[in-house]
């Protein structure tokens, strides 16, 4: 099933075209990090109105550069977790061009596609089958968790931040500092140039359940440390060494962070590959220390291509095959986009909510 895939959860535009295999034939992306780094964190309705900017010429390019768009199979689109009026434009879009073209249409979750990227080759290769069981860990600016991931990607969620995600701390945290959004990069950069014993910060636990996290405490514990410290800068280069020793401390204890369910959750569930995906997923130490506990553990490390990490189609569209192939399909004059995580368990904060905080 040839499939174009449309991602537009939050502020990436996204088109992608896989071929029947999951060899990636197109994978464009419009960027509208610059446009809200001006404002410190994403604005939702700037988002939406982008998107629809955005999506006419990513389509025709993507077709162009694909070949035919008689070619195609299949529709594939993320419906959800995300900003709910961004999600509205991409399901809308590939609702009317499925339906312009009689093509079946499938709406996939956004945390599922991060699940495929992993799996899929930049170099022209198909894409690889899941294995059996798949320990996933998932870290974006909305989403931090580890999942076991069957053949069909049919995760379940193993445990979870209780408040804010990876890469929202790192946000956050560059931000008071005065480092532009998004921090993650920056702060990856910066943190190489620290000494990460410089600051002592702590590694909060969860009581009732051990194996969720939390970053909240961190977080404040880290801006806490910055004004004690009186530390602010202009830009990066402009960052002095005392930036540079807390960022490398505050990233050594987050990934500490999220790296600590895993000797349980290995012996728990065996699996016969360990995965990173999302934004976080680009982090330098992250992927460092998890080779070395593949090594460890005696297990497979399998991590994204750098361009896969952040928000793609190519995942939308592979996810899409995935979900068809387990039978499901969408009626395009019927289906709605939704802003919160599936697995998310009820009071838990909205995924919308939490991007429109990283304002505040
Ligand atoms: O997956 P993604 O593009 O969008 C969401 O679904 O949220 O992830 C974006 C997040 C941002 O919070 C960004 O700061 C973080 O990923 N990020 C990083 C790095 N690159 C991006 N965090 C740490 N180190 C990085 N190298
Ligand atoms: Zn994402």
């Amino acid at each position: 099933m040839r499939t174009i895939a449309i991602e537009t959860s939050c502020d990436e535009t996204a088109v992608a075209v896989l071929d029947g295999d999951g060899r990636i034939v197109s994978s464009l992306l419009a960027s509208q990090a610059q446009t809200h780094s001006r404002y410190g964190g994403v604005v939702p309705e700037v988002a939406s109105r982008e998107h629809l900017r955005a999506l006419d010429g990513l389509i025709e390019a993507a077709l162009e550069e694909s070949g035919e768009k008689d070619a195609l199979d299949l529709v594939s689109v993320t419906s959800g977790p995300g900003l709910i009026g961004a999600l509205l434009v991409g399901v809308r879009y590939a609702s009317a061009f499925a339906w312009g073209l009689g093509l079946p249409l499938v709406a996939v979750d956004h945390l599922e596609g991060h699940m495929l990227s992993p799996f899929l080759d930049l170099e022209g290769a198909p894409a690889r089958a899941l294995p059996s069981c798949t320990l996933a860990l998932v870290a974006s600016g909305g989403h931090s968790g580890w999942y076991r991931v069957t053949p069909e990607n049919r995760p379940e969620r193993l445990c979870r931040t209780r408040d804010d995600a990876a890469g929202e701390s790192f946000d956050k945290v560059a931000k008071v500092l005065g480092l532009p959004y998004p921090g993650g990069p920056v702060i990856d950069r910066l943190a190489r140039r620290g000494d990460q014993s410089a600051v002592t910060l702590p590694r909060p636990r969860i009581k009732d359940n051990p194996l969720d996290f939390s970053f909240s405490g961190l977080k404040s514990a880290a801006i806490r440390e910055s004004r004690r410290r009186a530390l602010e800068t202009t830009s990066e280069a402009a960052s002095s060494q005392g930036i540079c020793d807390l960022l490398a401390s505050f990233e050594l204890a987050v990934i500490d962070v999220l790296l600590d369910p895993l000797p349980e959750l290995y012996q728990l569930h065996q699996p016969d590959v360990i995965t990173a995906s999302g934004g976080v997923a680009a982090n330098s130490l992250l992927r460092r220390r998890l080779v070395e506990a593949g090594k460890t553990l005696g297990v497979e490390v399998l991590l994204p291509p750098l361009e896969l990490t952040t928000d793609n189609a190519a995942m939308i569209a592979r996810a899409g095959q995935l979900a068809w192939a387990r039978g499901e399909s969408q009626d395009p004059r019927r289906f709605d986009a939704r802003s919160s995580e599936k697995w998310q368990p009820p009071g838990m904060r909205s995924n919308c909510r939490d991007t429109a905080r990283r304002l505040g």
